[in-house]
């Protein structure tokens, strides 16, 4: 088989204009914490129709601070999705709280919400819960019918929208908005819908949560009133709680912006490229991920590999050779020696997520590639599994 230039499975795509807004950041007064930063928390909130954002340094941290405004503790039992990066629930365990996963629906990658409500009813700990699930892939999680099933009103809900920026949910409105959660959070890795280089958001509708976590986000400090009462000093503030420095700077924060302006032509560049993969490659595909209301984040492939006679691994291998880059999202949380060397044999009891781990392949999407590169990858692929 020819060789091609590289085609990576994913990719950020940068304009003049990026990089004219990037400079210009560059050049003036402040290049942290500054206008552009709030500018570009306004545009957020009012792209997705919540009260407040506060923005982050990465989206590791935006979901970290999400658990930190949830006020977490040891008693609480937290239940999540297996199906997405370590991120999503990593703030549990470092807490030294193991989650309480919950299989996923194979055809979409995303936590099953009638397991999901089976799983509320289950033990419960001394503590709140909090639910954290990842729309995955971008493909929206029908969060009206998942707010239906808790009937604990102490419950905290974190929607992980890494991947879904843009999207929209069943019911109608942007995946961000908050309606059906406490808090949304988004990250803006150079594989997400838009990025600032590494940063991340956190969305909410509640002022105390919006405040707990722009503490957080600034080394726990406290300078204004009515949280410090009756010091008036230009100079004096308290820390209050002892977290670090999560601040995106303001280039940053210009690159934001400037990216958001092309957020529906990425979004509509990257549902042509999978209705071309849906249309030329006879594989099944998630269920979701050309639909209208998708940001169709990445394009995943269910292939068997067993009936091909080959593996996920040498079918990588062979097209990493021709030039063409592939990706698995994701081994199961619970694979992971962070969870599994506490909980031996997991797996059983997850067979959608076993299922799907052993078919899914990320294939190549981003904005920047073209048609022709496209077909490539469908070509090769069909040469590979014939
Ligand atoms: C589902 C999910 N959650 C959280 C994150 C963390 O975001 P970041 O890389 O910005 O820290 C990612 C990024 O890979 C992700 O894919």
């Amino acid at each position: 088989m020819t060789h091609l230039k590289f085609i990576p499975y994913g990719r950020q795509s940068i304009s003049e204009e990026d990089m004219g807004a990037v400079k210009e950041a560059l050049f003036s007064d402040f290049i942290t914490r500054g206008e552009r930063t709030e500018s570009f928390e306004k545009a957020l909130s009012d792209l997705v129709g919540a009260k407040y954002a506060v923005t982050f340094n990465s989206g590791s941290s935006a979901l970290n601070a999400s658990y930190f405004a949830a006020n977490l503790t040891v008693a609480d039992r937290v239940v999540t999705t297996p199906n997405s990066f370590i991120a999503t629930c990593g703030a549990a365990f470092q807490k030294g709280i193991l989650p309480t996963f919950v299989d996923i629906d194979k055809n979409t990658g995303n936590i099953d919400l009638s397991l999901l409500k089976e799983a509320l009813r289950g033990k419960k700990t001394r503590g709140k819960t909090i639910i954290a699930v990842t729309h995955f892939a971008g493909i929206p999680i029908d969060m009206r019918s998942l707010e239906r099933g808790i009937d604990d009103p102490e419950t905290i809900v974190i929607e992980d929208a890494a991947h879904a920026l843009g999207s929209k949910y069943v019911s109608g409105e942007a995946v961000g908005c908050c309606l059906y959660s406490q808090m949304t959070v988004f990250s803006f890795h150079p594989l997400k819908s838009i990025t600032t280089g590494e940063g991340g958001a956190v969305l909410t509708n509640d002022f105390n949560l919006y405040h707990r976590l722009k503490l957080y986000r600034n080394n726990g400090i406290e300078r204004e009133a009515p949280f410090i009462k009756g010091k008036e000093a230009l100079s004096y503030y308290e820390v209050k709680e002892a977290t670090s420095n999560m601040h995106l700077t303001e280039f940053q924060a210009a690159l934001g912006l400037s990216q958001l302006k092309r957020l529906k032509l990425f979004q509509e560049k990257r549902r042509h490229l999978m209705s071309l993969y849906e249309k030329h490659l006879d594989l099944p595909f998630l269920k979701g991920l050309s639909d209208k209301e998708t940001f169709c984040h990445i394009a995943v492939a269910l292939i068997d590999f067993k009936k091909h006679k080959t593996t996920r691994d040498e079918f990588q291998n062979r097209l990493k050779e021709i030039g063409i880059g592939t990706q698995m999202h994701y081994i199961p949380l619970y694979r992971h020696p962070v969870f599994s060397e506490k909980r031996k044999g997991f797996h059983h009891f997850f067979p959608n997520m076993e299922e799907y781990y052993e078919k899914a392949l990320t294939l190549p999407l981003f904005v920047d590639m073209s048609d022709k590169d496209l077909m490539q990858v469908i070509d090769s692929i069909k040469k590979l599994l014939r």
